[in-house]
């Protein structure tokens, strides 16, 4: 009952009108109760010295039977008046304490109600000011505390996401900043004289701005998938002709630095809900690493195996390895173990964080084991299988 009371403004409210009037009631019949005796003593004492001076006018004698008659009427309309003068009195004292303890009583609650709604006005106020750190205090289990709950939470969420609209910016700022500088100073230095005019230096800057470019696609693309702003064509997908014709796009490169490629697959792997070309974009992104972060005469395995009703693909490699304290971080946007290597590959940390997303879209889990510097890298995703 109690919790019921709690739980629902609507019950709060009828309860509080209800108390409101059962007290003004007990009020009044209170007051009344000692208004009266006063009230009663002082109008009806009038008509007790009325009637005893009749009573002393009758013992003389002097007055005939109707005149006494005349009395008695006239005694009972005084004695009518003193009582509706003396039961106004009474009430009207009795009205105004009621009135004055309802007033007060409705004002508390009103105050109930409107207090939380008042911080709520002034904390949305200062949201809209910029100030995201604005929140409300606790209003307990009804609609208004549900309400203050959920504003709260939209605060929040405003919060972090201007918190990251800010980093972004940031962060962005600060990728293109590198290559900008860069071929600012070449092409002042090709001003000055300072750099000869020769192809080398040509490809330099067009090698920066292909740079630029490449940031641009990528943040373009994260954008996309961050905002869930793409559409995934779902069909039944055989994995290990996706492999294969992602082994086939990067076969050249693996045998142009050296580095072997072996492939396992799990014989009769069942097929999958997916968008086969998202598929292809999240192996792209996990072998382009493993070939850039795999040196000379290295190896990359690729498995795929049933794990717990879900296809598992991990993408081993024996490179550089990730250091365990980078390890968490490695799928966060921006976020590179080795700034200049990733760079020099051409890479804006940007690239893991896509994968993970569109891994995720397909109702499924990636992340990354490695032993530690130099000990090489695995990245595994599961899928969940059809059926
Ligand atoms: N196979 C790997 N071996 C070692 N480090 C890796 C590997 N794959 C990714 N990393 C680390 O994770 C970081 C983020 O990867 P990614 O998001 O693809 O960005 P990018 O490749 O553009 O630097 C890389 O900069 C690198 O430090
Ligand atoms: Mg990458």
């Amino acid at each position: 009952m109690m919790a019921y009371f709690h739980k629902h403004l609507g019950v709060k409210l009828f309860l509080s009108y209800f108390a409101v009037i059962l007290i003004g009631a007990i009020a009044l019949i209170a007051t009344t109760r000692f208004t009266t005796q006063t009230a009663f003593n002082r109008h009806l004492g009038t008509v007790e010295q009325i009637s005893h001076s009749g009573n002393m006018a009758g013992q003389q004698g002097s007055k005939s039977i109707e005149e006494t008659g005349e009395q008695r009427i006239a005694f009972r309309e005084n004695l009518y008046t003193q009582f509706q003068d003396s039961f106004r009195e009474a009430i009207s004292w009795s009205a105004l304490t009621a009135g004055i303890t309802a007033l007060t009583l409705s004002l508390y609650l009103s105050k109930l109600v409107i207090i939380p709604v008042r911080a709520m006005t002034s904390a949305s106020r200062r949201i809209s000011e910029g100030h995201y750190d604005e929140r409300v205090q606790d209003q307990g289990e009804d609609e208004l505390g549900q309400l203050a709950h959920s504003f709260n939470q939209m605060a929040e969420k405003l919060e972090t996401v201007e918190e990251m609209r800010r980093q972004l910016i940031g962060d962005v700022a600060h990728e293109l900043r590198t290559p900008l500088t860069t071929i600012k100073g070449s092409v002042e230095a090709l001003e000055d004289g300072v750099l000869p005019a020769s192809a080398e230096t040509y490809t330099q800057i067009l090698h920066e701005a292909e740079r630029l470019n490449h940031l641009v696609d990528d943040l373009q693309e994260l954008s996309r998938v961050e905002a869930g702003a793409y559409e995934m064509n779902l069909s039944s997908t055989e994995i290990a002709s996706v492999i294969e014709t992602i082994q086939k796009r990067f076969g050249y490169q693996f045998e142009e630095k050296g580095i072997s490629f072996k492939k396992n697959l799990q014989p009769n792997l069942p097929s999958i809900q997916a968008d086969e070309p998202r598929i292809v974009q999240i192996l792209t992104n996990l072998l382009t690493n493993a070939l850039s972060y795999t040196p000379k005469g290295g190896e990359i395995k690729l498995e795929a195996t049933l794990v717990e009703n879900a296809v598992q693909i991990s993408v081993k490699d024996n490179g550089v390895g990730i250091p365990p304290e980078h390890l968490a971080h490695i799928f966060t946007r921006f976020y590179r173990v080795d700034k200049s290597r990733s760079r020099h590959a051409g890479g804006s940390g940007i690239g893991l964080t896509i994968t993970k997303h569109l891994v995720e879209a397909h109702g499924g889990r990636i992340w990354v084991e490695s032993d530690g510097e130099g000990l090489g890298s695995t990245f595994i995703l599961r899928l969940p299988s059809e059926g």
